[in-house]
């Protein structure tokens, strides 16, 4: 069997730090087999960070609110490394509309806006590498 170990960017967002969800997410996570947490931080993302993170949607109708809010409240930053973590975190999250979001994903069993859908996950190795360079540069 192939073996695939990655590394991933994942944020719980100033709704999940806010409403308690830390622990619920975290243990989601940590229960998947061959993963683990190497990295992880609570921190009020600034809008230099965020510039840099989201600098693919500037323009988008979304891009302001999306700021506003990643700002507005202190966010859990992590590396999370082990085998397909990339898609497999993407999976666990759930579609970014929460409403379109399967039951068991963390946005299908706790959102309903998708402004407020908890969390963000790097979408390839491209991503991911760029992302944990911006979040943890001692780790890129
Ligand atoms: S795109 O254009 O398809 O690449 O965009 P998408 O992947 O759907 O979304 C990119 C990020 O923007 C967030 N988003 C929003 N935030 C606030 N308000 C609205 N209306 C909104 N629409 C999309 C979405 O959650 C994605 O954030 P991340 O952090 O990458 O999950």
């Amino acid at each position: 069997m192939s073996s695939t170990s990655q590394r991933t960017l994942v944020l719980l967002k100033p709704d999940a730090v806010a409403r308690g969800l830390i622990g619920e997410i975290v243990s989601r996570i940590e229960r998947k087999a061959n993963w683990r947490i190497a990295a992880m931080e609570l921190r009020t993302l600034d809008t230099a960070t965020l510039e840099q993170h989201y600098a693919e949607h500037v323009g988008k109708p979304f891009y302001e609110p999306l700021m506003g809010f990643m700002s507005s409240g202190p966010s859990v930053a992590m590396i999370v490394e082990g085998e397909s973590v990339i898609e497999g975190i993407r999976v666990l999250a759930g579609k970014t509309n929460p409403l379109e979001a399967g039951p068991g994903t963390i946005r299908g069993d706790f959102a309903t806006i998708t402004r407020e859908n908890l969390i963000h996950a790097s979408d390839s190795e491209e991503s991911a590498a760029r992302e944990i360079k911006i979040f943890f540069p001692a780790h890129a």
